[in-house]
C-alpha cells in the first residue's frame, strides 16, 4: 500500500480541504439560487457561456433542465440566440476571453442574462449593462468551485420548475461519500481506484447524464493528475470507437476503460455496456465499472462526479505531482496576451 500520509504533503495548493467542502458548498450554493431575478423567466432555451472548469456547470446543467440549454465553449453564438434566450455567462476568473467576447455579442441579442464569477472583466461588465451577476467566494480553483457555479443555476432552475431531481437532497448523499473518501488509516475506495489508474491512459465511457461526467473525471484526471486521459459517450461510441479496439492491444496497451453506471441508465446502454465488456476482454483490454449511488438519476451523476474528483486526486499524489497548479493553462493565456 502506498504511504497515502506522507504523499498528502504533495498536496501543496490544498486540493484536498477543497474537495472536502464540496457538500458545504453545495449548500451554501443553493442559498445563492434566490440571487437570479425572478424577471427573467420566460425564457424558450437557454445558453451558457464558458470554458473548461466553469463551462461544465453548462453540461450538468443541461443534463438535468427540462428545458434546452447549450453549452458554448467558443467566442462565437449559435445563430438562433435571440431575446427567447436566458444567456448565462460563467467564469470563476471572471477574465476568461471566449467568454467575455461571446457575452458582450450576446447581451445585444438577449437581455434575459446572468453571470456567475469571482469579479473582473465580467462583473465589471455586468455592472455596465446592469445585468445581474453571483458573486462566487474567491481563492479556489475554478474546478474546485464547481459547487458555485451549478447550484445557483440548478436551485433557481428548481425553483421555476425546470429542473428534474432534488438538487438539495444531493448534500447527503455527497457527505457520506466525502467520509467514505476522506484519508485515514485504511485504504479507501477511491485510492484503490486511483491505484488500478496509475501508469495508465483512462478512457471513461458515460451516457447521457453521465456523458458530463465522464468529461469531468477527464478534465479532473488531466488538469489534477497531469495526465492524459480520454472520454466518449453511449451509445455513440458503439458506432465508431469500438472499431478502434481491433488495434487498441496492440498499440494503446496502457488504455483502461471506466464505465460510469447508474441505475437510470438506458435499458439498452446497459446491454450495450455488458457486450462491449465482452468485446474489451476478447480484445485484451481492462476496463472497471463505477455506480452512482443516491435515490435519483441527479444524485447518482453528482455521487459519481464527486468520486472522480476524489480519484484525481489521488492519482495525482501517485503520480508525484501537486494536484492544484496548472502550469500549461496559465502559461498558454500569458502568451496569448502578447502582443
Ligand atoms: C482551472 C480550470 C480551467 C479554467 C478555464 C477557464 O482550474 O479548471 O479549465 O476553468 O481556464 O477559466 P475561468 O473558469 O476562470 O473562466
Amino acid at each position: 500500500m502506498p504511504n497515502w500520509k506522507e504523499l498528502l504533503s504533495l498536496d501543496e495548493g490544498g486540493m484536498l480541504q477543497a474537495l472536502r467542502q464540496f457538500p458545504e458548498q453545495v449548500e451554501r450554493a443553493l442559498g445563492l439560487a434566490c440571487r437570479v431575478p425572478n424577471g427573467v423567466q420566460g425564457f424558450k432555451n437557454v445558453v451558457v457561456l464558458g470554458m473548461g472548469g466553469s463551462a461544465i456547470a453548462g453540461d450538468l446543467l443541461a443534463s438535468f433542465s427540462t428545458l434546452p440549454v447549450v453549452t458554448v465553449r467558443d467566442y462565437e453564438l449559435p445563430p438562433w440566440l435571440s431575446g427567447d434566450t436566458f444567456l448565462i455567462a460563467i467564469s470563476y476568473s471572471g477574465e476568461t476571453e471566449e467568454t467575455l467576447v461571446a457575452f458582450r455579442e450576446g447581451l445585444r441579442r438577449t437581455r434575459r442574462a446572468l453571470a456567475l464569477t469571482t469579479g473582473g472583466a465580467l462583473a465589471a461588465l455586468c455592472e455596465e449593462e446592469e445585468i445581474p451577476w453571483i458573486p462566487v467566494p474567491p481563492g479556489l480553483q475554478p474546478r474546485a468551485a464547481l459547487a458555485f457555479l451549478l447550484f445557483p443555476l440548478l436551485g433557481c432552475f428548481s425553483r421555476f420548475g425546470y429542473v428534474r431531481g432534488n438538487p438539495s437532497s444531493v448534500v447527503t448523499i455527497l457527505r457520506r461519500l466525502r467520509d467514505a473518501c476522506f484519508p485515514d488509516e485504511n485504504e479507501n475506495v477511491a485510492q484503490s481506484v486511483a491505484k488500478i489508474l496509475c501508469g495508465k491512459v483512462p478512457v471513461i465511457y458515460g451516457a447521457r447524464t453521465t456523458a458530463p461526467v465522464a468529461y469531468r473525471w477527464k478534465t479532473q484526471i488531466n488538469e489534477n493528475a497531469k495526465q492524459p486521459a480520454y472520454w466518449m459517450e453511449l451509445p455513440e461510441l458503439c458506432h465508431n470507437e469500438i472499431v478502434g479496439y481491433e488495434l487498441a492491444g496492440k498499440v494503446f496497451p496502457q488504455g483502461i476503460v471506466v464505465f460510469l453506471r447508474t441505475s437510470f441508465d438506458h435499458p439498452r446502454v446497459a446491454k450495450r455496456v455488458e457486450i462491449l465488456k465482452e468485446v474489451l476482454s476478447s480484445r485484451g483490454l481492462k476496463f472497471l465499472e463505477v455506480w452512482g449511488e443516491g435515490e435519483d438519476a441527479l444524485s447518482q451523476a453528482l455521487w459519481l462526479l464527486y468520486f472522480g474528483d476524489w480519484v484525481s486526486f489521488y492519482l495525482a499524489l501517485l503520480n508525484g505531482v501537486d494536484p492544484t497548479p496548472v502550469r500549461p493553462i496559465q502559461e498558454l493565456k500569458r502568451m496569448l496576451k502578447e502582443p
